[in-house]
């Protein structure tokens, strides 16, 4: 089953890019970022330079150094156990990577 992503409160800064018919790598960057904090913070350490607290799922500053771009794309499309598959759309998959990518250094 697929879920939709249920939009942040409020008007949401995409809105405005969206009517334009462009997103910037910025917003996209900002869009995975909410995703990562609603969807993925409960298993990952999702921020910047957070090591991962031990736990079985690394950190996403660690798999954005460690796995290039395909490999994260391919993993979030079809993730396998012990990560539940979210169901992610293209969008996010790419809003999600977009994101990670601003955690390599
Ligand atoms: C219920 C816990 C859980 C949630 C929620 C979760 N993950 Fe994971 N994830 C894991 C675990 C555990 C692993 C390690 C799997 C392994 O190494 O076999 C993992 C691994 C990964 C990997 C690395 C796969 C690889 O190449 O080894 C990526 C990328 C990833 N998760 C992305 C995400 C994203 C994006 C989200 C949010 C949409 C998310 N995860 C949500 C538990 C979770």
């Amino acid at each position: 089953m697929r879920r939709r992503v249920p939009s942040p409160a409020g008007a949401h800064p995409c809105d405005a890019a969206r009517s334009l018919g462009e997103k910037d790598a910025d917003d996209e960057a900002a869009e995975g970022r909410a995703l990562a904090e609603r969807w993925c913070a409960a298993c990952h350490a999702t921020g910047p330079a957070q090591a991962s607290g031990g736990d079985a799922a690394p950190a996403f500053a660690t798999l954005a150094a460690s796995r290039d771009d395909a490999a994260l794309a391919a993993w979030m499309a079809a993730p396998h156990p012990p990560m539940p598959d979210p169901g992610l759309s293209r969008d996010q998959i790419a809003a999600l990577l977009a994101y990670m990518k601003t955690l390599r250094n």
